[in-house]
């Protein structure tokens, strides 16, 4: 196909992939998604396809929900554009404002939003900065992660992604940014340590970790309920109990990056809900407007937001912003996608078919290509290893969980590939039994493929 060629040529030449090997894709060019219908996309080649990422976990109600064109619509003719900077506001970014903090899982006070996820870390960071200077502790400004957690690519954002492919010649993380242990018993247990005492240690390690820093010098912990994009791993039960626990004994504030999982995505409205998570900020984006248009938020809390009030009376206002935060026509494609979650109730649609995601999802633990199947909700990872019994991985350059997630695209289902040789799965959130059913056929086949041509 001419046009087929033209787009892939006109791509080759001019558009740079985020998160793509460029040198690979100057040979075999890009997949070139023509449209999308439910949880199906479909390529300029006609082949069709199970987007089982929800695009970039974020398309919660597919590719083609009437409502949502209708809610753009209606608010491009009315108002398709208008700020929040200098006092000005309008109806539908102030009714979301509001909305958000209804449901926050949390007390929260206020909600100021922004365009992405990343943009809500970066910001939750100055705020926290300007807290902590407006609190009299200018000292207090380190921030901690988790090694595999994922918080974006911004500056501050991609300081707190402590994945090294993320890092690496970009400088960084800035300094004031470190990280502790990841979660994950399968990966970082030790030999005889139960899933208990492997928690202990981590949280111990992190505490001696604030200790060594100075508590006076630590400003916050940012963690995802489930880590996502580090090839989702599952909080051991307890961990967030206990690392709280820390957190409350040295004043440490608690950010929530609710990006994925925040709305319904683990069966609750937010993940903070699923693993009993009580923070002092919450930074969402993604399925908040079902990725329909770009948006995200930051919430936080009463003691917080008083200091903002009085920093901006000493410096004459709140000194940041961002054109689009607040968008109109985002905010009211946000506003429709919250009452189609509550009018639709989503949150009960995912507790149901999550029985089947979990089932099918489960039982590929018995491939000999998965070390660990895990999930919660309408989202899993499959952690790929060389060898079951002593969880060996592939070597990096065999690039195996990249292999298994081309052969289950070659079998009409997109997955992604994620650090740590895991597989992420997170379809849209108003797929069906039977569609699950489908999905994990097509990756079980992928899998079989896989491992041919793994171990052929
Ligand atoms: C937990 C988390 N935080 C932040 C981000 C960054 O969001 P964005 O890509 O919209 O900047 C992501 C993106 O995947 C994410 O998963």
């Amino acid at each position: 196909m001419k046009h087929a060629h033209d787009i892939a040529a006109t791509d080759i030449a001019y558009n740079v992939h985020p998160y793509t090997n460029l040198s690979l894709h100057e040979q075999q060019g890009p997949l070139v998604i023509d449209r999308g219908e439910g949880i199906y996309v479909w390529d300029d080649q006609g082949n069709k396809y199970i987007e089982g990422l929800a695009g970039l976990w974020c398309a919660s109600l597919g590719f083609s929900e009437p409502r949502l064109v209708a809610a753009a619509t209606k608010q491009f003719e009315r108002l398709p554009f208008s700020h929040s900077f200098a006092h000005r506001t309008n109806e539908v970014t102030t009714r979301l404002a509001a909305k958000l903090i209804d449901i926050a899982p949390a007390p929260m006070a206020k909600t100021y939003f922004v365009n992405s996820g990343s943009e809500a870390i970066d910001t939750a960071i100055k705020i926290i900065w300007y807290y902590n200077n407006g609190m009299g502790r200018p000292e207090k400004k380190k921030l901690i992660s988790r090694k595999r957690g994922y918080h974006g690519v911004t500056v501050a954002g991609g300081s707190l992604t402590a994945i090294p492919l993320m890092q690496n010649d970009f400088d960084l993380p800035l300094d004031r940014m470190m990280s502790t242990d990841t979660p994950s018993f399968y990966r970082c247990g030790n030999p005889g340590e139960s899933e208990d005492q492997f928690t202990d240690r981590i949280v111990h390690n992190l505490e001696q970790l604030i200790l060594n820093e100075g508590p006076e010098t630590v400003a916050a912990f940012v963690a995802e309920p489930v880590m996502g994009a580090g090839g989702v791993v599952l909080p051991p039960a307890n961990y967030f109990a206990k690392v709280q626990a820390v957190l409350q004994k040295y004043d440490i504030l608690l950010l929530a990056d609710e990006v994925i999982c925040g709305f319904c995505r683990t069966g609750n409205w937010w993940g903070c809900q699923t693993y009993d998570i009580k923070p002092d900020i919450i930074t969402c984006a993604k399925q908040l407007s079902a990725a329909f248009l770009p948006i995200g938020a930051v919430m936080i809390s009463a003691p917080i937001y008083q200091t903002l009030v009085e920093q901006s009376k000493k410096h004459g206002a709140f000194g940041t912003g961002n054109t689009y935060g607040g968008h109109p026509v985002a905010c009211a494609v946000a506003l429709e996608t919250l009452a189609i979650y509550e009018e639709r109730n989503i949150i009960e649609h995912v507790r149901d078919v999550s029985t089947t995601f979990l089932k099918r999802l489960m039982q590929l633990s018995d491939h000999p290509l998965v070390g660990e199947a895990r999930g919660v909700g309408l989202i899993g990872g499959l952690e790929i290893v060389a060898d079951k019994e002593t969880k060996a991985s592939f070597d990096p350059a065999t690039k195996a969980a990249f292999k298994v997630t081309q052969r289950a695209q070659a079998n009409g289902l997109l997955v992604r590939p994620l650090p740590s040789d895991s597989i992420g799965i997170c379809p849209p959130l108003i797929i069906s039994h039977d569609q699950i059913n489908d999905l994990f056929d097509r990756l079980h086949t992928g899998l079989d493929e896989g491992l041919r041509e793994l171990t052929g």
